[in-house]
């Protein structure tokens, strides 16, 4: 048995899907993976500080688990009867890839004449809408009682369920944040031409109700999409080669295993490092392989015995990273203080001149706390919005000190001092 497994292990490294030479020593059938390892095996990552990479680490490893969740494991089973057993409000997260219901018949033919083999496992079958439409239903009540207020939940989908999908999460008064597309550069053509090439899924992206205070990692995403706001519609690859798992003979193991750059953005955008992250239909363990790279926890719940094999050793040679975005330190907000108080602190004086980026001069600071440019005695954000012609603007980000300090900068130092 252990051998057996050790050579699926191989076979996953032989295919490259890895850059780990060190295979799996664990004995089989060990879900836990220690957190020790960490610290072992991955470490360095340019650019980022070491006296902060060892805070996050030590925040990893003191991690308490409070309500005793079985994290970082994966419970073999049905999802709705293993859900059932995750206590009330304790996840934070949750990305759920169900079965489509794809109803494909007959046998698809390449324009090379050869089958195609899409999805016709025997775990996306179901009677019919009603029985389909039921079992969506159950384990979506359940992801609702086991989230979090604050938590939120991915469901993805194709044409084939995603309304149906969306129908129940609503009517589960879920609520709705983003539709998310995720457009596939190389999706598979449609052979026969009988329609257009399906080159897109829907994600839909909902906190647990209107109320909750749900995370999103706005400025990671920014600086991830290149200073940009991020948009809802993601180009993403499906996921071939060196990431897509095989088995000895090049076979895939898994008809549908999700691009990791596609768990990347969702983990990245909606969680925070500790956070608990549930997959209920975990697969190849997507979900569990970037929430490890990412510093959170995972819990996976899978039927299949085969998979939950391979994204075992999948999980175990995954490595953690460790930077500015997995961190969410670009999320910290600036202390509260006002200029005045900056003032009264000595951080800023009365008649400093204040400049824009490109060192063009605007005004001096007044008793006020405000600029007066010569005409108006202005906040720093309406004489910001005023230089800039708009309607509104952040003046932190936009006024500079003779020195060169950002205005903003001011306040960190300030909270520094406090
Ligand atoms: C669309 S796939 C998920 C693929 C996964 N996201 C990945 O990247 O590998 C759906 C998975 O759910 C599992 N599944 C389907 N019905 C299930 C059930 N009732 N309980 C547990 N797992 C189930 C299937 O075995 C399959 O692996």
């Amino acid at each position: 048995m252990f051998c057996d497994k050790m050579e699926k292990s191989k076979s996953i490294n032989n295919m490259g899907y890895t850059t780990q030479t060190k295979l799996v020593n664990n004995p089989m059938g060990d879900k836990v993976f220690q957190k020790e390892n960490y610290q072992k095996e991955n470490y360095q990552r340019e650019n980022y500080q070491k006296e902060n990479y060892q805070k996050v680490i030590s925040q990893i490893e003191n991690f308490e688990n409070p309500q005793n969740l079985p994290i970082n494991q994966i419970l073999k089973g049905d999802s709705i009867e293993e859900l059932k057993k995750i206590p009330d409000k304790s996840i934070n997260l949750i990305f759920a890839d169900p079965p489509y219901f794809m109803q494909t018949d007959g046998v698809l033919k390449r324009t090379d004449g050869s089958n195609f083999s899409g999805v016709e496992d025997k775990w996306d079958k179901f009677e019919n809408y009603e029985e389909y439409d039921n079992f969506c239903e159950s384990w979506l009540k359940e992801c609702k009682r086991i989230l979090t207020d604050d938590g939120t939940i991915w469901v993805i989908g194709s044409f084939q369920n995603i309304y149906r999908l969306g129908y129940i999460m609503q009517n589960l008064e879920f609520w709705i944040l983003n539709d998310v597309i995720w457009s596939k550069p190389n999706a598979v053509p449609n052979f026969s031409g009988s329609r257009f090439q399906n080159s897109h899924e829907t994600m839909i992206w909902c906190s647990k109700s209107k109320k909750s205070r749900f995370t999103f990692n706005y400025k990671t995403m920014k600086k991830l999409n290149n200073n940009k706001q991020d948009k809802s519609v993601w180009d993403i690859g499906i996921c071939i080669g060196n990431e897509r798992l095989k088995d000895e003979n090049g076979k895939k193991i898994h008809s549908t295993q999700k691009p990791e750059k596609l768990l990347e953005k969702v983990i990245l955008s909606s969680s925070k490092i500790n956070d608990v992250v549930l997959d209920p239909f975990f697969g190849t363990g997507t979900t569990g392989a970037i929430a490890k790279r990412y510093g959170r926890n995972f819990i996976g719940i899978e039927r299949e015995e085969k998979y939950i094999d391979f994204a075992k050793i999948r999980i175990e040679n995954e490595t953690l990273e460790i930077n500015e975005f997995v961190t969410g330190e670009l999320e910290i907000k600036p202390p509260k203080v006002e200029m005045k108080k900056l003032i009264e602190d000595n951080f800023l004086n009365v008649g400093d001149k204040v400049f824009n980026k490109k060192k063009e001069y605007i005004g001096t600071i007044t008793e006020k706390g405000y600029v007066f440019d010569g005409e108006d005695e202005l906040s720093i954000h309406k004489s910001s919005a005023k230089k800039l012609g708009k309607q509104n603007n952040n003046g932190w980000n936009y006024f500079y000190l003779d020195d060169g300090t950002l205005i903003n900068e001011l306040r960190d130092k300030w909270s520094e001092k406090q």
